[in-house]
Formats: structure tokens, C-alpha cells, sequence
């Protein structure tokens, strides 16, 4: 592995409750109960693609003005939400592992599908430790399309097989995959069965770990 891509919202920060908040708030309006499962398909989806889902989900149809105004509303909601949080909803074993992999000089890149994405890195300081960010304002396909993962490994100047990517969304292990790229995933195994491993968070792993898993599997392979 020469290069080590990270998703955001939900596997660096706690924010994908965030999202899940303010999507559950906005549905309201329309009289529709978002429940956990469902916003499980949202993870990973571009603002405008997760509105689509929920209002599959709830029967409503709307002209694209007014998708626009309430993804907008979405959005305005949720950055009240990013604007009080502090580094201390920074994910367990994040820090640990960028400072682990910057100390080794290993490639580090950002793939979020966020808007937001570099407003929340800096929120929480940790811009630094990223050699590539490419975020949602530079895609034009959102996972599960691999194009974000496609486009980290280009810019990182590293190719797909020797990229790790870390996940929570099923939208997301699936573009990684997609992207001939390996997977850790961040979370529940059975929603990331795609991921070669899920684990809880990132203190479960480490550098020496990652290594040992995937020399293990190369080995298995050839
Ligand atoms: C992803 C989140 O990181 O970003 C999704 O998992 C979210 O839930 C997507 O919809 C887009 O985020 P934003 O901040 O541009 O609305
Ligand atoms: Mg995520």
C-alpha cells in the first residue's frame, strides 16, 4: 500500500449523525418518519442524490426549484450543527493513524462526497495531515460511482492496487470496489460485507496491523 484514502463524515468525524439529524428534521416537513435503516442508503450520497432518496422513500414528488430550496434548508441546518462542534467528535484512532502514516510518509487523501468537506477539516484540524483532498464540490458522479476514489488516486499519483480506502457507507465500500481499489470498512460487517475487513472504528487498527493483514492476503493470493 502506497496510498491511504479516507472517507469523512462518519469515519475521521461524527458527523454523519449530523446528517442523519437534520435529513429526519427536514422529512418532518413533508410528513415523513426517516428511520436509522433507511438513512443507512444516504451515507456516502451527494446532497441532492440523499433528497431523492428520502423522497422515493416517502411517495412526494417536487419540481427541482423546490428540491433545491430544501436541500438548502438541509444544508443550512447541518452547518449549524458543524459550526458547534469541536475536535473532540474527531472518531477514535483517527488522529492516531494519520499521525502513524504522516510519520511514515506514506501518500494521505480526502474523498468526501461533501460539499462541506474542507469546512470540517479545518474545524477540526486536521487539513494538515492531507496530501490530496477532493471533495463533492469536484465530482460529478457521487459514490457508489468510483469516480471520487479514481480521482484521489490520480492526484495522489498512486495506482488503484496500491491504494486502502476507509469507509462507513455501503455506497461507499461499493465505489472503492468499484474503483479496483481494497476497503477497510467502518462499521457494521454486515452492511460492509463488500469491504475486504469492517472494523468498529480506527483504534482497532494500526500501521503494522494494516500491513500485516494485507502482506497476509498478497501471500494467500500468489
Ligand atoms: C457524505 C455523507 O460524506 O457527504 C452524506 O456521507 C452527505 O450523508 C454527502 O449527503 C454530501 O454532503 P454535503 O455536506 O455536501 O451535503
Ligand atoms: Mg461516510
Amino acid at each position: 500500500m502506497k496510498a491511504f484514502i479516507f472517507d469523512l463524515d462518519g469515519v475521521i468525524v461524527d458527523t454523519a449523525k449530523y446528517h442523519y439529524l437534520a435529513w429526519k428534521r427536514l422529512a418532518k416537513e413533508f410528513d415523513f418518519e426517516l428511520s436509522e435503516l433507511d438513512n443507512e442508503r444516504l451515507k456516502g450520497v451527494s446532497r441532492i442524490d440523499s433528497l431523492d432518496i428520502i423522497l422515493r422513500l416517502a411517495g412526494k414528488q417536487m419540481d427541482q426549484a423546490k428540491k433545491h430550496e430544501l436541500a438548502d434548508k438541509k444544508n443550512t441546518w447541518f452547518l449549524e450543527y458543524v459550526n458547534n462542534m469541536t475536535p473532540a467528535e474527531i472518531l477514535p484512532g483517527s488522529v492516531n493513524l494519520l499521525e502513524e502514516l504522516k510519520t511514515a510518509s506514506f501518500t494521505i487523501a480526502l474523498a468526501s462526497s461533501s460539499k462541506n468537506a474542507r469546512t470540517i477539516l479545518n474545524k477540526i484540524q486536521l487539513t494538515d495531515y492531507f496530501d490530496v483532498i477532493v471533495d463533492g464540490t469536484m465530482i460529478t458522479h457521487s459514490k457508489p460511482h468510483p469516480e471520487i476514489f479514481i480521482k484521489a488516486a490520480r492526484l495522489a499519483g498512486v495506482p488503484a492496487n496500491e491504494c486502502l480506502v476507509f469507509e462507513d457507507a455501503e455506497a461507499g465500500v461499493e465505489a472503492a470496489v468499484h474503483a479496483r481499489m481494497r476497503c477497510v470498512g467502518i462499521g457494521n460487517p454486515d452492511r460492509l460485507h463488500k469491504a475486504f475487513i469492517a472494523v468498529s472504528d480506527l483504534s482497532r487498527l494500526n500501521l503494522q496491523k494494516i500491513q500485516s493483514l494485507f502482506q497476509h492476503a498478497d501471500t494467500v493470493k500468489s
